[in-house]
C-alpha cells in the first residue's frame, strides 16, 4: 500500500512521526512536504497531496495541520477529494465505511501522537461500505459538475 502525507509548519512534527509509524507497518509514503518548520501555506500542501490522488499515485492521504480543519477546507476544493478532519475513531471508521473519505485530516495541536496513531491504524483497516452509501457518495461528487 502507498500514502500521500503532508503537512503545513502547524502539522510538520506529526508528519514526520506518521511516517515513521506508517513505514514501520510496511506502507509505502510519499512526503509531499512540507519539509521543515519553517511557516508555508496550508493550501499549498493540500494541493500537492491531492494532484497525487489525482494523478492517480495514490488513492488515498494524510494531511495535517494545527487543527486538521485549513487542510481538509483546501483539500476539499480539489476534484475527486472527499476530506475529512477527525479526532476521535468512530468518525474516522464511518468517514470510510459511508462516505469513502479519501483524505484524512488531522489537528497537531489537537491530538497526540497515540490517538493519531490509532486514528490512522483505524482509517487503514476500514474499507468502504458501498451499497447505499455508493449512491450518497455518487451525489456528492455530482455537486463537483
Ligand atoms: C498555521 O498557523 C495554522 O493556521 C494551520 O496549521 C492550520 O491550523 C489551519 O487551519
Amino acid at each position: 500500500m502507498k500514502l500521500a502525507l503532508g503537512s503545513d509548519h502547524g502539522g510538520f512534527h506529526l508528519k514526520e512521526h506518521l511516517k515513521t509509524y506508517l513505514q514501520a507497518k510496511g506502507i509505502e509514503v510519499l512526503d509531499c512536504g512540507t519539509h521543515s518548520e519553517d511557516s508555508c501555506d496550508y493550501p499549498d500542501i493540500s494541493k500537492a497531496v491531492c494532484d497525487e490522488i489525482a494523478k492517480g499515485t495514490v488513492t488515498q492521504a494524510i494531511i495535517i495541520c494545527g487543527t486538521g480543519l485549513g487542510v481538509a477546507i483546501a483539500a476539499n476544493k480539489c476534484k475527486g477529494i472527499r476530506a475529512v478532519t477527525c479526532g476521535d475513531a468512530f468518525s474516522v471508521r464511518m468517514s470510510r465505511e459511508h462516505n469513502d473519505a479519501n483524505v484524512l485530516c488531522l489537528g497537531e495541536r489537537v491530538i497526540g501522537k497515540g490517538l493519531a496513531e490509532l486514528l490512522v491504524d483505524e482509517w487503514l483497516k476500514t474499507e468502504f461500505a458501498g451499497g447505499r452509501h455508493q449512491r450518497r457518495v455518487d451525489k456528492i461528487m455530482e455537486l463537483e459538475q
